[in-house]
């Protein structure tokens, strides 16, 4: 019993003899060689320990980046023209992205029924109301980049160039819901006009609501 203490107080004593030594190592890293701006310096040939700025150097926060595409801003307001140049390429990588990221909850129309909402979520409005249909440009990037409401913001999985993909394709969705035929080239407004009057077909009964769960299997199974 006496051994294990007079071990235990061996042991102690090695360690406070030890403390001088370890507190000399931090010592020794505190006062390693470094720079200090303002100080003369024996190395460099200007003698100067401040260093000059690599060329094409840049202060957070002064990139003079170009709001309009960074943020679809113009000062304080949403900007109502592409800031990008629009393209076939870019509406197709725009329906690649939407269909990802946020057809789940907005669908693949745009009407507002993905299939995560069909489980629950608060359904979003459709984009082909008036109200959406005149918003500018600028706030669909902004819900992107900011989130909306319920809506989460999606600047972390979409940069900046695959949402305004993302707001041209969000744009061709809207005009093919509400294409006006002045925007149709003139060879088919002439079809158009030739054409026979359009049938419209009855509106099916609406298919009753998915997985309908019995009230007697519910009971039951309490
Ligand atoms: C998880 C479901 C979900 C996803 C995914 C989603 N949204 Fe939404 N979105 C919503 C909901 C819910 C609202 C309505 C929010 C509210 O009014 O509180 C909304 C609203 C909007 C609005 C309308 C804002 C307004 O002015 O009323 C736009 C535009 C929009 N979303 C764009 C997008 C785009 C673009 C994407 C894909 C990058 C996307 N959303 C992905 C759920 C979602």
């Amino acid at each position: 019993m006496s051994d294990v203490r007079w071990s235990g107080a061996i042991f102690v004593l090695a360690g406070t003899l030890a403390l001088p030594a370890v507190t000399g190592c931090r010592q020794e890293m505190y006062d390693q060689p470094k720079y200090k701006d303002l100080r003369r310096s024996e190395f460099f040939a200007d003698q100067r320990q401040a260093r000059p700025l690599p060329e094409g150097t840049v202060a957070r926060g002064a990139l003079g980046e170009d709001s309009r595409v960074s943020a679809g801003k113009s000062g304080n307001s949403l900007v109502t023209e592409f800031p990008v140049r629009v393209d076939a390429a870019l509406l197709a990588r725009g329906r690649q992205r939407y269909d990802i990221y946020c057809a789940p909850c907005h669908d693949r129309t745009g009407g507002g029924a993905g299939m995560v909402v069909r489980r629950g979520y608060q359904p979003p409005p459709s984009f082909h109301v008036e109200r959406l249909r005149d918003a500018p440009v600028g706030h669909f990037f902004d819900v992107m980049t900011n989130g909306f409401g319920a809506m989460p913001d999606y600047a972390a999985q979409i940069d900046v160039a695959d949402r305004w993909a993302i707001v041209a394709y969000i744009r061709a969705l809207q005009l093919s819901q509400n294409a006006p035929v002045s925007a149709m080239a003139a060879p088919d407004r002439e079809r158009l006009a030739k054409a026979p009057p359009m049938t419209v077909p009855p509106t099916p009964t609406p298919h009753p609501v998915p997985f309908p769960i019995p009230a007697a299997a519910s009971t039951e199974s309490r």
